[in-house]
């Protein structure tokens, strides 16, 4: 399979080059793509070395599968290129997600979606991606009807600025020199904020209007109620999220720890005696998504408190992206050209 990575000097995809890696994806030949700054510098796979490259103007990336984590407006501009000249692109920026020809596919929720791709798959918002591997498996068993969400977003989200912004704001805070925020508005070290994108007029803003958008199309639930309210923490990589799930039936929590541990892409992480739950840390560099803290809602019949924490660069975005790939794969609808 030829393989390209847009973006491939980011925090996603540098990602994505050691999970191809690390699942002996069937790479045949890789190319990096970035920006005109970053023509030349090398990048490492299977132990050698991969120059990086800028686009090319005729949108041909040689490769039947395109990776795709430069930015919305960039795969905006060109994913239809790319997909014209041969390739499949599996996007993860905001830019298709909610064009209806396109699927937005979290493997363990909807993963067959893909197969209708018409060349662009639009891999979701990271929050929405670690939400859905708890709550798909909870809707199959018990109809998810409604969901309150509070998410405790990594800065890794904001990609390598954002991830440079916190570790460059902690030692300065620590030195007692003053914090200059270059990539959020405000101080990330010693603090939290509101998600910092967009607030539309209802006051929700566009992270949180994405959870609900988002889990409405991939789970194929266009009613379903979701109020999220979005902040970013002083983490560097992992996404955790307070979900309170609303269910159309009776559901316990003991029945719902049974469906989540049965379920693929998550671990069950609830000790109670040792007062030990997901952690942004545990999850960090790991594929699974941690849920625990699983109690029936005492405010409400019929709906369950739970926590789950997930890797943002990983399942929150390179990993599913290559999930859905390998999906495709075992459904033998991505092949490599006979030459
Ligand atoms: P570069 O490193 O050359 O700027 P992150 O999400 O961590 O900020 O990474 C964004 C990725 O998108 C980087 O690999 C970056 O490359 C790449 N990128 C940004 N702008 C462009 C562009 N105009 N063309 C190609 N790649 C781009």
């Amino acid at each position: 399979m030829r393989v390209a990575i847009v973006g491939a000097t980011g925090a996603v995809g540098t990602e994505f080059l050691g999970i191809l890696e690390e699942r002996r994806f069937p790479v045949t030949s890789l190319s990096l793509f970035a920006s005109e700054r970053s023509a030349g510098r090398e990048l490492e796979f299977r132990g050698s070395p991969v120059t990086v490259r800028a686009l090319p103007d005729d949108g041909d990336l040689e490769a039947d599968v395109v990776f795709s984590s430069a930015g919305g407006s960039l795969s905006r501009a060109h994913a239809q290129a790319w997909a014209r000249h041969g390739a499949i692109v599996i996007d993860n920026t905001s830019a298709w997600r909610m064009d209806p020809d396109v699927p937005l596919v979290v493997p363990e929720a909807n993963g067959d979606d893909a197969l209708a791709h018409r060349g662009i798959i639009a891999n979701p918002n990271c929050s929405t991606i670690i939400a859905l591997v708890a709550l798909a498996p909870l809707h199959r068993a018990f109809g998810l009807r409604r969901a309150t969400v509070a998410t405790y977003q990594a800065v890794s989200g904001a990609g390598m600025a954002g991830i440079d912004e916190l570790r460059d704001l902690t030692r300065a805070a620590l030195d007692g020199d003053p914090l200059r925020p270059r990539k959020f508005r405000h101080s990330i070290a010693f603090n939290l904020f509101s998600h910092d994108s967009d607030i539309g007029d209802d006051g929700y803003n566009v992270e949180e209007r994405k959870l609900l958008l988002e889990s409405r199309k991939i789970l194929g639930l266009p009613e379903l109620r979701i109020s999220a309210t979005c902040v970013r923490v002083p983490v560097f990589r992992a996404h955790s999220e307070a979900i309170h799930a609303e269910f159309e039936g009776p559901v316990s929590a003991d029945a719902a720890r049974e469906v989540l541990a049965a379920a693929p892409g998550i671990r069950v992480v609830d000790d109670r005696q040792r007062n030990t739950f997901p952690m942004p840390l545990d999850a960090s560099g790991g594929d699974d998504v941690l849920v625990g803290r699983l109690r029936e809602d005492t405010s409400l019949p019929g709906a369950l408190a739970l926590f789950v924490a997930g890797d943002q660069i990983r399942k929150g975005a390179a990993l599913n992206a290559v999930q859905i790939a390998e999906h495709l794969i075992a459904q033998g609808a991505l092949r490599a050209p006979v030459p």
